[in-house]
């Protein structure tokens, strides 16, 4: 473990509201931890890092990232190890993908030390927040916003760093029903596909909302060009087993994001030495092994979302039911796998643990 030189100001909660956590009943998004990290970056140099109680920011009604969304963030969980120490799951990924999205953006790069020492101090002070039992864990939101009072349309001069934490049950507690939607469009090449702009999820949330109505969970979308190779859901990447084959759209178009399961999954996959394709997957193909009966299981990866199985995907009015997900071998090798990683059940021979 590196020893940190961060110094943080540290102003404790003066009562903590962890009486209003219920480890048996944790919605996604629903409850904050006591505390937050806040550094702010001004005069081109990244400010004092506190860590404060939770609160509510004030800002002008001209603040940059309200009108032209300069702003980005990162998802990450935290869970109790067998002893019960808290672990944080592979954060140092996240805090480059976060300086990615900020060179996008044309924002400031964080330090390392101030994304991994910061949210370590944060995790300490609120360890009692993260959750022991087995499916839930604390989830870790960094963002960044252009915090500058000015409308003109150029580049913040000055923006705020923040993490807060909220303790995470299950994204989705059943396997989910999916719409393949080609009529609106997530990313293209050229565009901010690749990163965590909170612009891609606001922009999905109109057709996301229709075929909700529908009774689908999400969309999964298709590339913006021929509406014919699918990308993500949206919130989490995609994968299916045709055959013996795993296939995942592939991230070399900057369309799609270079998820963190998604990453360890294929790893996971490949180590146990099953064949892995990253490539582009048209929604034809998709079709053609299900009329085949070699589509044998279909499911969606993310932070929040974990491993989430697909039972039902639609195109057009063709419907594609996957039977009986809770007999599929895969999804559940990987499951528990990777629960046993997380838990520290097993060697981390990965360096994918972040000691807190
Ligand atoms: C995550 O999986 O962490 C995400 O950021 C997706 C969603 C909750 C916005």
């Amino acid at each position: 473990m590196k020893t940190s030189t961060l110094d943080v100001h540290i102003t404790r909660i003066e009562k903590s509201r962890i009486n209003q956590f219920d480890p048996d009943n944790i919605q996604f998004g629903k409850l904050y931890s006591d505390h937050m990290l806040v550094c702010n970056y001004e005069n081109g140099i990244w400010q004092q890092v506190e860590v404060v109680p939770f609160h509510n920011f004030s800002f002008s009604p001209a603040t940059t990232f309200i009108h032209y969304g300069q702003a980005i963030f990162e998802g990450i969980k935290a869970y109790k190890d067998n002893n019960g120490n808290p672990i944080i799951f592979r954060p140092d990924e996240n805090w480059r993908r976060m300086n990615v999205s900020a060179l996008r953006m044309d924002m400031p790069e964080i330090p390392e030390e101030i994304f991994m020492e910061g949210m370590r101090e944060l995790i300490k002070i609120d360890s009692a927040w993260v959750p022991s039992t087995e499916s839930a864990s604390l989830y870790i939101r960094p963002f960044m916003v252009a915090t500058e009072e000015f409308i003109g349309v150029r580049p913040s001069e000055k923006y705020m760093f923040s993490i807060i934490t909220s303790p995470a049950g299950p994204y989705y507690s059943k396997p989910m029903s999916i719409y393949v939607q080609d009529k609106y469009v997530r990313a293209f090449a050229g565009g901010t596909g690749y990163i965590k702009a909170a612009g891609n999820y606001g922009m999905s949330m109109y057709p996301a909302h229709q075929v909700k109505n529908m009774g689908y969970n999400e969309i999964l979308l298709t590339d913006g060009i021929e509406h014919k190779y699918v990308q993500e859901i949206g919130t989490m990447n995609v994968f299916f087993i045709i055959g013996n084959t795993v296939l995942t759209p592939d991230i070399e178009h900057d369309t799609i994001l270079p998820g963190i399961t998604r990453e360890s999954v294929i790893s996971l996959l490949r180590e146990k030495g099953m064949k892995v394709e990253e490539r582009q997957i048209s929604i034809d193909e998709i079709e053609e092994a299900y009329k085949a009966g070699q589509l044998k299981e279909a499911f969606g990866t993310g932070t929040a979302a974990s491993i989430t199985m697909i039972a039902r995907l639609t195109y057009k009015d063709h419907e594609m039911t996957l039977r009986d997900p809770e007999t599929w071998e895969t999804v559940a090798w990987l499951k528990k796998e990777l629960a046993d990683i997380r838990h520290c059940r097993k060697e981390d021979t990965h360096g994918w643990i972040f000691k807190v």
